[in-house]
């Protein structure tokens, strides 16, 4: 894992991201902690030939010519379990401003240039999901446990439950991770 003294100022480039298993295609290379998978699938809906959870290896860059789209559908993940790095390309760009989106009986998904302490040290992000049932293993990453507990977020009466479902439609991508979460 990439670390990061709370002094550096620059935003953090493709390689920095990159944490976990790295597959390397033509113009890209994508990296996936598995840590940090929620199974929220967005990858598997917006590429599937490219991302087969049926396979081995699961991410077939060769299926996909496009660098520019693996990393288009590697963006749509909300958790940061997938980086990517395009090979000679610009890195990611964190979101202006930070976006914090509470999923309904989940996590709560931030999206900016972050700066987040764990028990490793400070790790630099533009994509996480944090715990908020208390229950992950891997704080303060979000490890998917929630949904194995049943954790709820709604309140009585319903109210939060609405409120929350609203902030996270804003995005196509996370408006498929709410309904996937909350199941
Ligand atoms: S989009 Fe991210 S969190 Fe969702 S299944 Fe793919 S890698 Fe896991
Ligand atoms: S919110 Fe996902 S493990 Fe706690």
């Amino acid at each position: 894992m990439t670390q990061h003294s709370q002094t550096q100022q620059h935003q953090p480039v493709g390689e920095d991201l990159l944490r976990g298993k790295v597959y390397t295609g033509d113009g890209v290379s994508v990296s996936y902690d598995a840590t940090r998978c929620t199974h929220v699938a967005n990858c598997v809906r917006g590429l599937p030939a490219v991302f087969r959870p049926e396979e081995r290896p699961w991410i077939q860059l060769q299926n996909e010519a496009s660098a520019e789209r693996v990393a288009e559908i590697v963006r749509t993940c909300p958790t940061g379990a997938l980086h990517y790095a395009l090979h000679g390309g610009p890195p990611e760009a964190p979101a202006v401003p930070t976006t914090l989106t509470p999923v309904m009986d989940g996590p709560l998904t931030l999206r900016g240039d972050l700066v987040i302490q764990t028990p490793e040290g400070e790790v630099r992000e533009v994509r996480a999901a944090l715990c908020r049932c208390g229950a992950s293993g891997h704080k303060p990453f979000c490890d998917g446990t929630h949904a194995r507990i049943g954790w709820k977020s709604e309140q009585p009466g319903g109210q939060a439950s609405a409120a929350l479902r609203g902030d996270g439609h804003r995005e196509d991508g996370q408006q498929a991770d709410a309904a996937l979460l909350g199941e």
